[in-house]
Parts: structure tokens; sequence; C-alpha cells
């Protein structure tokens, strides 16, 4: 089942009143249009055409694994398509091309393989993926003749009384035999209510050169919903998240409240997992099993091993070996690793460092760009001063080092093994293995000056 796929995607997208292109604003973390590109590819399509024109220059990252076509004005739906022409003419060996827009992001890969699927299996030039909506206001309807066979598609804004109370629509999703729908795009006309290039009227151009053109009918509605708004993009989120959240939970996951968990459709969960409310989990990230995630947590990017407790914190492209333990309320920046057994604490930020087995960071500290070894202990208010205001440098610490509470680590500074600092020490110089490293002034005593000082 070799297929290609094109994806209409210049709209502006003025109703979502935003600066941003339609489909580059994220349902769940991922945008839109990447939320139809991986379901096409995981439908196992080989070749993706997008269309693109309004705001594209902020798309390019987007669509940089598809062949990107520009539509410099927006003239319908048909218009996109004959923009992508030169493309789909050399698409040799192909013969069938589904068609969809970038902004319906819950189609599953399994309504589009069966979508293609009949198609081939029934010999169509043409199909298209129809629903039945509770409001059918807006759609295009599905015109039938007296055998039931798909006649035409009738906009909106094109159709008669009658016409208006066919309950059945198009879900803008199509089937087509490429080179059938090659040779009925010359016929399009602007002859319509919007004067615009409609791709719904090649259907009936195919079937009057002879093609047969039919319908799939698909079962849930809900994976039709197109984001024009945001509310249709809080609808899509919330339809999304229960969708997501029922798979993890069928598949082993404890959460003591879904509608208060948000996960992206990339995280992956093992069993055993169990997710606190208001957590949000997103990008590419893994959890591992038997991990307690929540409440009030945010990941984005990053891999927590197995039985890891992160409580109350943010973690942002970052590496939890297994029996982590964070939080609450630390957060780790991009390129920490955290070792097996390890701890990052209360109030504890840690970036690009690597803390080492067993070691804990517990209370109050920034570790920025350092290395530390294994069964470290780091005292509460110890700072990695890391930025001399222009270069980033690095602190290393030794296995088994016991850092004192408060201990300023002037970097680029290097601590050996079971190496002591003292409280409130700044370690500016390199400390040898074994040493006590103490940086104080003298404590003075002022014998009975309290009692001097007193205003009375
Ligand atoms: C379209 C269908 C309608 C269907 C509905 C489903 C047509 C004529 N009508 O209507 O039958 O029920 O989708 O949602 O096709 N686009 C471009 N370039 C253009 C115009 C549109 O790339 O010049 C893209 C848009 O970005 C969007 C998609 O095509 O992703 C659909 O366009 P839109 O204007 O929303 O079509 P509808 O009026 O909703
Ligand atoms: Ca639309």
């Amino acid at each position: 089942m070799a297929f290609a796929t094109l994806i209409l995607a210049a709209g502006a997208g003025t109703r979502m009143k935003s600066n941003v292109p339609k489909v580059a604003h994220p349902l769940l973390g991922k945008a839109l249009i990447r939320w139809v590109i991986d379901t096409v590819h995981e439908a196992e399509c080989d070749t993706v055409i997008t269309v693109v024109g309004h705001g594209r220059e902020q798309l390019g990252f987007l669509v940089d694994d598809t062949i990107s076509v520009v539509q410099e004005e927006q003239c319908g739906t048909g218009h996109a398509v004959m923009m992508a022409r030169s493309h789909l003419e050399t698409l040799k060996g192909t013969t069938t091309l589904l068609i969809l827009c970038g902004d319906t992001p819950l189609f599953t890969a399994h309504t589009l393989k069966c979508l293609v699927a009949t198609h081939e299996v029934k010999g169509a030039d043409a199909s298209v993926l129809t629903f039945i909506p509770r409001d059918p206001t807006g759609y295009g309807r599905i015109v039938r003749n007296a055998e039931g066979g798909i006649e035409r598609i009738v906009e909106q804004k094109d159709a008669s009384e009658e016409e208006r109370a066919i309950t059945e629509v198009n879900s803008g999703v199509y089937c087509f035999q490429l080179g059938a729908l090659l040779a009925s795009l010359d016929a399009l006309s602007t002859n319509n209510a919007q004067g615009e290039y409609y791709l719904t009227d090649t259907l009936e151009q195919i079937r009057t050169m002879g093609g047969k053109v039919q319908t799939c009918l698909c079962a849930d509605a809900n994976e039709t919903l197109g984001i024009n708004d945001r509310t249709q993009l809080a609808t899509a989120t919330a339809l999304a998240q229960q969708r997501i959240n029922k798979a993890h939970m069928l598949a082993g996951v404890t959460m003591l409240d879904p509608t208060s968990v948000w996960i992206g459709p990339d995280v992956v969960i093992e069993s055993d997992v169990e997710i606190l409310p208001l957590t949000m989990l997103s990008g590419e990230t893994v959890v591992g099993s038997g991990s307690v995630i929540g409440p009030n947590t945010r990941i984005t990017d990053s891999k927590i091993g197995s039985l890891c407790v992160v409580e109350e914190s943010i973690l942002d492209n970052v590496v939890l070996e297994n029996r982590v333990t964070v939080g609450p309320r630390a957060y780790l920046r991009p390129g920490t690793v955290m070792r097996n057994d390890s701890r990052a604490g209360t109030h504890v930020e840690i970036k690009k460092s690597d803390i080492g087995v067993g070691s804990k960071v517990p209370h109050l500290s920034y570790i920025g760009d350092a290395v530390l070894g294994s069964e470290v202990n780091v005292g509460a208010g110890t700072i990695t001063c890391n930025y001399d205001g222009s270069a980033k440098n690095k602190t290393i610490i030794g296995d088994r080092s016991f850092i004192g509470s408060d201990t300023m680590f002037v970097a680029p500074v290097q601590v050996g093994s079971d190496v002591v600092t003292g409280a409130g020490s700044v370690i500016t110089r390199d400390v040898p293995n074994d040493a006590l490293a103490v940086e104080r002034t003298e404590q003075r005593i002022v014998e009975n000056w309290v009692s001097r000082n007193k205003k009375d």
C-alpha cells in the first residue's frame, strides 16, 4: 500500500487572531501540522508534500521532512493542489494520493489507512471521508443520487435550502487515483459563491469523465475536528487528552485525576507509573516503570528511569537514571544527568551537569556546568559560580566529597575525591584529594556588646 500524501496548510487561519500561523500552534506540546505529518507517517505513507503559504517562514522546521510547496495567494483548496502539480507529476510509481488539511490533528493512522485500503480495494478514482456532525453548518454537504452514490459536494455557501438539510458532510480528507485527480484539475473554475477553486469540484469532474467516486464514513466524528479558532483548539486538546490518558491507563499507568494530566502524543510511559494532578509531560519524554510523577510537575523532552520520584518540579531536556528523587520544587535544566540513586531536593536548580551515583544536592543550591562524582553530599545553599560575565566555566567534584553548606565554587575549579569544604567557604583554587578546604575570616567576639549598646 504505497501512497503519497498532500497536506493543505497555506490558509491564514485568521480566526486564531495570532501572529503565529495556525498550523504551528501547539496541541499538547506538538504543532498541529506535526500531528498530521506524524500520523500519515504512522499510516505508512512514503512521500509527504505540504502546501504552505501564510507565515511559511515560521513553519520551516516543522515541515522540513516534507516536500514543501508554496501557494502565494490562497485561491481555494483546488488551487492549493494545483500548486503541487509538478511535484505530483513526478511521483512515478505512486498511484494513490491522500489529501488532508494541516489543521485537523486528530485523525488516527487507522482511519487514514482504512480510507486508503477501501479506496484501493474498490478500485476507486476518488474517495471522500465523510462524517455526520451534530451541527453540519459550515461543512460541504454530500449530495447523493437515487442509488445512494455520491453525486457531488456542495459548499455551505453554495447550497440550496434542501442541500443544507443534508446531515452527512465532507471531512476534508480524500484519496485520489493520482492520474484522475491531475486530469480533473484543469476543469476547475471559480464560478461559485466564494470565487475559489474548490478541490471538492474534482469529484463531480472525475465522475463526468467516467471515473468511480465513493465515500467512507468516519465512525468517530471527534477525529474530524478542524481547528479554526482557539475554542476549537481547547476542544481538540480535551479530546486528545482523553484519548491519550485512556490509552496510558489501559496500559498500566495510574492517574489520580486524568482531567488534570496533559501528556503529549509522543510521550512513552511504562507500566506502574503513577501520575498525580497538574502534571504536563511533553515532547520525547519517557517515564520508566514504577516512577511517581507530580503533583504540579512539568517535564519536557526528558528521560526518566524507573522508580524515580519527581514532585512539584520542572524538568527540561534532562536524564534521570533509576531511583532518582527530585523536588519538591526543583528546576532541572537542559543537559542535566542524574545518575542512579541521586537526589536533587528542594529549591535546587541544576543546569548542564552530571550528578554522580548516589550523590545528593538536597537544599537551596545552584549547580551549573558541573560534574559531581559518586556519593558526593552538597550542603544547603551551595553555588557553582559558573559564569564570569563572558564564559561559562566548569566545576568538577570528586567521589565522596562532602561540601559544607554555603560553599561557593568559583569556576573553573577542580575538587578531588574525599574532600571536605568548610561551610561558607569561597573555593577559588583546586583542592587535592583527601584535603579540607576552608576559607573564612576568623570569628570575632566582642564581649558584652549587646548590653553596652542597649538604649533604655
Ligand atoms: C473545506 C471543504 C469542505 C469541507 C471542509 C472540512 C472545500 C472547497 N471545502 O472547506 O467541503 O467540509 O473543508 O473542514 O475544499 N487551504 C490552502 N489554500 C487555500 C485554501 C485552503 O492551503 O487556498 C487549506 C487551509 O489552510 C485549510 C484547508 O485547506 O487547512 C481547508 O481550507 P478551508 O478554507 O478551511 O476550507 P473549508 O471552507 O473549511
Ligand atoms: Ca476549515
